[in-house]
């Protein structure tokens, strides 16, 4: 009697186990996946060197185990995968520039990683339309800038160069002039997307215009976007600087940083505000810091009135000087890059989570 009562659940549990275990639906829609596109080697396994590249992220934590990486080539492509993806009900995730830190965004375990990284053009013709540019949705910033910019233009991208075009634009994006030209989907003239039953569609005011606006901030739930017609604006001097302060500066600090956020009335300025524990010698100390962005050449010794209190010493801060630096959004955003990439101003890699908050 025992005996067949534990066999009972013994059996169930199994019966269970083998329907609903997502490895094998996943493993199986990727060998699906690999006839549908034989001999093209677009589906990367586990275990290769290939493998590791795509499923590098910004934030380790973000990181997963896709039973297998799809690497499109373009819209078509992605067209053919979403309709085999619909018919066997694969579960899949969309990665562009791996730069969220949430795990299972652009992540996924036991799933299909649809990785975007080959959709990488960019289209500028600064004869003929010097205002507009076409951007494949796998690219990162810096090859926007840095296609654009020569001409006198540039766009409202990332701070960071290395993050990814596709996220970016899809969930907003907040770039240094941000309070004068709004979220960077703003200024998308065009989205091409691939949609649940494997359209491809372009939304812009005219056409699909209720999915044009649904794509301002609708993040991954309305389709695979594969590439974006922004607005290109003119390039201008930006005038870049960082302040570092110490823990003792800290009430006035945020004060000052209250103050800014309610009063600040300076469409060119933006300040990164942010705070981090400093390990020392045994210990921790409070510190503070600013990474300050004006949309326009300017001296620091006459710096912008919502500026002063961070710059002039009114706030004590670390070092001697205020220095601060000229430079386009393509090229600080190519700094920032190298800074954030290797934990930066933090001097200790444990603790390079700090808290930014940019207004
Ligand atoms: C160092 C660093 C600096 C940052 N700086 C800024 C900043 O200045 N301003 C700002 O606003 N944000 C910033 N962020 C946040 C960043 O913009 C978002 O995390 C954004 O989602 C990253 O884009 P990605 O393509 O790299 O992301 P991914 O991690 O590849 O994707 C993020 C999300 O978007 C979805 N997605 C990506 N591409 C597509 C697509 N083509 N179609 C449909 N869905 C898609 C993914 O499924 C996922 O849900 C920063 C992040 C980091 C790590
Ligand atoms: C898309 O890429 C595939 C290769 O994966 C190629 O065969 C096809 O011609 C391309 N389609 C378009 C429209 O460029
Ligand atoms: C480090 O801490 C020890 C003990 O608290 C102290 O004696 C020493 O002076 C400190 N060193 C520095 C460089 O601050
Ligand atoms: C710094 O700027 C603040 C705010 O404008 C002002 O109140 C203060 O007097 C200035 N301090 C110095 C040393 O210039």
């Amino acid at each position: 009697m025992a005996f067949s009562f534990v066999s009972i659940l013994l059996g169930s549990s199994l019966i269970l186990q083998a329907s609903a275990s997502p490895l094998a639906t996943s493993s199986r829609c990727c060998n699906l996946l690999d006839t549908e596109f034989k001999g093209a080697q677009k589906v990367v396994y586990p275990q290769t060197s290939e493998f590791g590249v795509l499923n590098t992220y910004f934030a380790p934590t973000s990181q997963q185990t896709p039973s297998c990486i799809f690497t499109p080539s373009n819209a078509t492509d992605i067209s053919r995968a979403i309709k085999l993806f619909t018919r066997r009900s694969c579960k899949f995730a969309v990665r562009s520039g791996g730069h969220h830190y949430n795990a299972g965004w652009a992540s996924i375990n036991d799933g299909i990683l649809l990785s975007l990284s080959n959709l990488n053009d960019v289209i500028y013709d600064p004869i003929s339309s010097p205002d507009s540019v076409f951007v494949g949705s796998g690219n990162r910033w810096r090859k926007v800038y840095e296609t654009v910019e020569p001409h006198g233009f540039t766009v409202v991208g990332g701070q960071n160069a290395d993050v990814g075009v596709g996220g970016f634009l899809v969930n907003g994006g907040i770039s240094y002039v941000a309070d004068q030209y709004g979220w960077a989907v703003d200024n998308v003239r065009e989205f091409e997307i691939v949609v649940a039953d494997g359209s491809i569609l372009r939304a812009n005011k005219k056409d699909n215009k209720d999915l044009f606006r649904a794509l301002k901030g609708g993040s991954s739930n309305f389709g695979v976007v594969t590439g974006f017609t922004l607005d290109t604006i003119k390039s201008s001097v930006i005038t870049t600087t960082f302040v570092g302060y110490p823990e003792t500066s800290y009430d006035a600090f945020i004060n000052a940083a209250y103050e800014y956020c309610w009063k600040g009335e300076d469409p060119k300025s933006q300040i990164l505000f942010i705070s981090f524990l400093n390990f020392k010698n045994g210990t921790f100390s409070l510190q503070t810091a600013a990474s300050i962005i004006y949309a326009d050449a300017l001296q620091i010794s006459s710096p912008p009135k919502v500026w002063a209190p961070f710059v002039n010493g009114s706030i004590p801060f670390l070092g001697t000087q205020v220095k601060a630096q000229g430079g386009t959004l393509g090229s600080h955003g190519r700094e920032l890059a190298g800074v954030q990439r290797s934990g930066g101003v933090l001097p200790d890699r444990r603790f390079r989570s700090s808290q930014m908050l940019s207004f």
